[in-house]
């Protein structure tokens, strides 16, 4: 099967293109200038397909490197599955995930990564890969880190926050780190300095505070900050490179920054919560209505200006990409827990259909370039999470995952017009964007034409992705 996406402009990290792009089968063959001849053949009477991007940007499928379908957390389960949430991921524009496997106490590593390859497998409608939280730090945790790189699975997560449930002290990571070190795996941090935390949140819990804005309140940026600067460090002792997740603090990222600047292997992540929803409009929202946007790190204060400077550093490349860390629960049975006690109320917040739209509003509002958006939400996470030039690019021989995307288009949020996350709320409802994901290809395959699905559970491949090419 041949396709010719013919007229768009194509967008790459470095520079938008007129140009044709031609497909064989799931692969991007060719890139031609607009015209559609080729050694005197005309293209566009050749192929089978010929899809109108008159108008349209024409870039990579997006890659969001940071998902939790189906994760067992905070009593519940995070209600999206791998075949709910790949789909909304699909009709938002994203062709990629890289998902977390998730080590408990006691649990086997390997034991793990197979139960997620069961849930993941012939369910997805697009491609994954996984990363590994390393929950437990033990001899037998340690040897299955060089045998998953093996495997296709290279960057281990583990958590400064979380106290008797994934915390691991200074030595495990400092182990988990040497480990790394060794085998050329990828460090991505939790940083949030759990132990404090928690006597914070006992105390508010004392006077009184149970409210949704508490879980904020309780969760300082020095709290961030601090586990920030001391992952940093014990990067620095063992030679680990060292990506942190979701990053909300703009004091952290300074630290970040900094890092970057002596020539360490240091990266940031954010989110689109954190550069656009804060803890006084979500969190605060009268009564309950805030445990929509309780996760971890939490929402910061616009007082204090996060936002703005998140926006920043993702404009001068201090931000390295943007993920989801879509983790959804259901207001009814599950962010309910916590009515009257913030500290039950299961942490996460569901992006994954809605990345792709929230960055162009971005661009719209001119706080970062075309360019840059494709290079944060698509080329970087593939160079990150050792996927390039499979993903996260348009040009010969790469996989064809490709979207066209409608700058004159216009998409509204919200539950009964976008949404196709399993979740009883959007966190995102009545956002207006200026665009639209009018198709989506996924390794040659329309999944979503229009308004209209045409793929199935079962599309998606498990990606087996190499090291990092993203390291000084
Ligand atoms: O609140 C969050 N972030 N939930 C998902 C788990 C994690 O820490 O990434
Ligand atoms: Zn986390
Ligand atoms: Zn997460």
């Amino acid at each position: 099967m041949t396709t010719l996406v013919h007229g768009g402009t194509v967008v790459s990290s470095t520079g938008a293109i007129r140009q044709d792009v031609l497909v064989d089968g799931e692969k991007i063959v060719a890139l031609l200038a607009p015209g559609s001849k080729a050694l005197g053949v005309d293209l566009a009477a050749a192929v089978d397909v010929v899809i109108d991007a008159t108008g349209k940007y024409v870039i990579p499928g997006g890659i969001d490197a940071h998902t939790h379908m189906e994760m067992p957390f905070g009593g519940t389960t995070a209600s999206d599955s791998f075949e709910t949430g790949t789909r909304a991921a699909a009709w938002g524009g994203t062709t990629t995930i890289v998902d977390f496997v998730v080590q408990s106490h006691g649990q086997r590593v390997l034991d793990t990564v197979a139960s997620w390859h069961a849930k993941a497998a012939d369910n997805c409608a697009i491609d994954y890969g996984f990363h590994q939280i390393v929950g437990d730090v033990n001899d037998e945790s340690l040897a299955s880190m060089d045998a998953l790189i093996d495997e296709g699975i290279t960057s281990f997560k583990l958590f400064m926050a979380y106290p008797g449930v994934y915390l691991s002290s200074d030595g495990q990571i400092l182990q988990a780190m040497q480990q790394a070190a060794g085998n050329g795996g990828l460090i991505m941090m939790h940083a949030e300095n759990g132990s404090a935390i928690d006597v914070l949140v006992q105390q508010a819990l004392a006077r009184g505070e149970t409210s949704p804005y508490y879980h904020g309140v309780t969760r300082p940026w020095q709290a961030e900050q601090e586990a920030t600067h001391r992952a940093i460090m014990l990067a620095d002792i063992t030679g680990a490179p060292l990506y942190v997740v979701h990053v909300s603090a703009k004091q952290a990222l300074a630290r970040i920054a900094e890092a970057r600047n002596t020539g360490q292997n240091v990266f940031a992540e954010t989110c689109p919560q954190y550069l656009y929803l804060s803890l006084e409009e979500n969190l605060g929202a009268p009564g309950f209505e805030g445990a929509k946007w309780v996760c971890s790190t939490p929402l910061r204060s616009r007082a204090e200006g996060h936002q703005e400077e998140l926006w920043r550093y993702l404009r001068t490349g201090d931000v390295t990409s943007v993920s989801t860390d879509h983790c959804p629960f259901c207001m009814k049975d599950q962010k309910e827990m916590g009515i009257g006690n913030f500290s039950k109320i299961p942490n996460g917040i569901g992006s994954v259909e809605h990345r792709m739209d929230l960055l162009y509003q971005g661009v719209v509002d001119r706080r970062i370039s075309l360019e840059r958006w494709v290079e944060v939400c698509c080329t970087t996470p593939a160079r990150m999470f050792g996927m390039y030039p499979q993903k996260g690019v348009i040009a010969p021989g790469s996989d064809a995952d490709i979207v066209i995307y409608d700058p004159a288009g216009h998409t509204s949020i919200g539950l009964g017009k976008t949404h196709h996350m399993r979740m009883d709320y959007s966190a995102w409802e009545g956002w207006e964007i200026d665009g639209h994901v009018d198709t989506v290809m996924s390794r040659g395959k329309v999944i979503v034409d229009g308004n209209e699905y045409l793929g199935r559970a079962g599309d998606g491949r498990f990606v087996r992705r190499r090291l990092s090419q993203n390291l000084i």
